[in-house]
């Protein structure tokens, strides 16, 4: 444990999450607490991130997207999984194929039961679970005429921009508007092997982990025993920089889904009426130190450390949108100027935010080497991108695109600092680009990781009081 004692050496006594772990309770031994104080990486004090996205960031992005220019992304849902053929079990997308038919769902398990955790799996459950993940997963597609119209005035106001970079699949005819508000990221009911498979070969095929380490990357998978955890935190010390923070990255992404699925969980329903809402079991079993050998508070690091990358990036991209005539076009000049305010003024904040992480010091090896090894994390990004085709549950689907779109506009941003520093002033087309649905993302999955942080808050809450 050599890397933990490290950790504890460096963290000051009383600071950051070490202080909140232990508001959490009991649940969080004090050890663990103690080890646990500052971000690797960076210097961070985890404290002032709460009080800061508390007070400044999470009120007024939870009113950007509230605007229709962030509200509606742009998604193709419907691109086949590149990788593996859908092998289906309850994924749900071919619960339509292999239907499981209502009629052999027990009433009593269709009402809801709240018990439904702790039952074994066996066909029953695994047919109720099928139903309700196919209904909760949906999209719903409803949105109005009205913004219909509009969607085809902003395309043609997007297709006058001369966008430089790479367009997604916006054009393909499968790719549909999608109200992100009527589209909650929350409990859809999607686990099992196809869930456990995509963040497996997330993990294990595509964050750099070499054969040596025998440890899976996976949370998700079961652990082979109590030591592993020495040589995979020794493996993780001993990676430079960058994949470290690779790894980092996807998992404070993970950390956050699975922080929105607990926060807004289905409690019960009844008459067909789902109550959402917070699930403390569901929360110990997926952070307490205990019930994870210690992993849950690292995974909530993790969180903080994506949180501050994703924030940095927003700052430097703040040049880009201030100069006047990049507009957050809907078509409607006032609502337009009342986003931009809006977005300038977080821009502020995030500026006003000193403790950052120093993207410098990443890629800054040898020249040959740095670049070489930029390209290898782009290429791996880009290929968990991809992996989100492979969801089976739209709504899940939907969420996991924007998110690593959003982070891998973040990424871009960070490492287009000098484009952006030498834009030019008057002429919209020239240099550094952001696309709709890049600005739409970044902003959204930002939200996304805001609400994480304050809903870590709301649990801190919760177990005060449970105990
Ligand atoms: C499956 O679960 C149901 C409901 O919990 C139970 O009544 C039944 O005995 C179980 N069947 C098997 C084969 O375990
Ligand atoms: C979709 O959202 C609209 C607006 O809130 C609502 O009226 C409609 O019932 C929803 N549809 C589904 C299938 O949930
Ligand atoms: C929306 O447009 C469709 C087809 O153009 C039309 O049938 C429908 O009545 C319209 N709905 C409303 C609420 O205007
Ligand atoms: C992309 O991900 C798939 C699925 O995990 C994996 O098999 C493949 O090796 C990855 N490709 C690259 C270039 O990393």
């Amino acid at each position: 444990m050599s890397s933990a004692r490290g950790a504890a050496r460096r963290a000051a006594p009383g600071t950051g999450l070490a202080v909140h772990l232990l508001l959490l309770g009991s649940i969080w031994s004090p050890v663990e607490a103690q080890l646990t104080g500052v971000l690797d990486d960076c210097l961070c004090d985890i404290e002032s991130i709460d009080d800061f996205n508390t007070y400044k960031i999470f009120p007024k992005i939870q009113k950007l997207q509230e605007r229709d220019y962030f509200r509606y992304y742009k998604v193709n849902l419907k691109r086949p999984c590149p990788f593996w053929a859908d092998d289906g079990h309850c994924s749900i997308r071919d619960c339509h194929v292999e239907p499981c038919p209502e009629s052999k769902v027990p009433i009593g398990i269709k009402a809801g039961s709240s018990n439904k955790y702790s039952k074994r799996a066996n066909n029953t459950k695994e047919l109720e679970d099928c139903e309700q993940a196919n209904k909760l997963g949906a999209i719903n597609s409803t949105l109005s005429n009205q913004s219909k119209e509009a969607f085809i005035d902003w395309a043609r106001y997007d297709d006058s921009q001369d966008h430089f970079c790479e367009l997604d699949d916006e054009r393909s005819p499968d790719a549909q508007y999608v109200d992100l508000l009527l589209n909650p990221e929350r409990y859809t009911g999607y686990k099992g092997p196809s869930a456990w498979r995509v963040w497996n070969s997330i993990y294990e095929e595509n964050c750099f982990k070499p054969r040596s380490v025998y440890r899976p990357l996976n949370p998700l998978a079961p652990s082979r025993g109590e030591d592993d955890g020495e040589s995979f935190y020794t493996w993780l010390e001993g990676l430079c920089l960058e994949k470290r923070v690779f790894y980092k990255l996807i998992s404070g992404l993970h950390v956050s889904i699975n922080l929105h699925l607990c926060a807004n969980y289905l409690l019960e329903e009844t008459w067909g009426k789902p109550r959402w809402g917070h699930n403390v079991k569901e929360f110990i079993h997926r952070f307490d130190p205990i019930e994870t050998k210690g992993e849950g508070p690292r995974r909530l690091k993790n969180l903080y450390f994506l949180y501050l990358i994703e924030l940095r990036a927003l700052s430097k991209v703040a040049p880009y949108f201030e100069r006047s005539f990049v507009d957050l076009y809907t078509g409607n000049v006032q609502e337009d100027a009342e986003s931009k305010t809006l977005l300038l003024d977080i821009f502020r904040d995030t500026k006003s935010f000193p403790m950052h992480f120093d993207e410098k010091s990443m890629f800054a090896g040898d020249k040959k080497g740095a670049k070489s090894l930029k390209e290898e994390f782009r290429l791996h990004f880009k290929n968990i991108s991809r992996i989100m085709d492979c969801v089976g549950c739209d709504k899940c689907r939907l969420w996991g695109k924007l998110q690593t779109q959003g982070l891998g506009t973040a990424l871009k941003i960070l490492f287009s600092e000098k484009e952006i520093q030498n834009l030019p002033e008057n002429s919209p087309s020239k240099g550094f680009q952001l696309t709709r649905q890049e600005i739409v993302a970044l902003i959204n999955a930002f939200g996304r990781l805001s609400t994480s942080i304050k809903e870590l808050q709301n649990f801190k809450l919760l177990l005060q009081h449970t105990r």
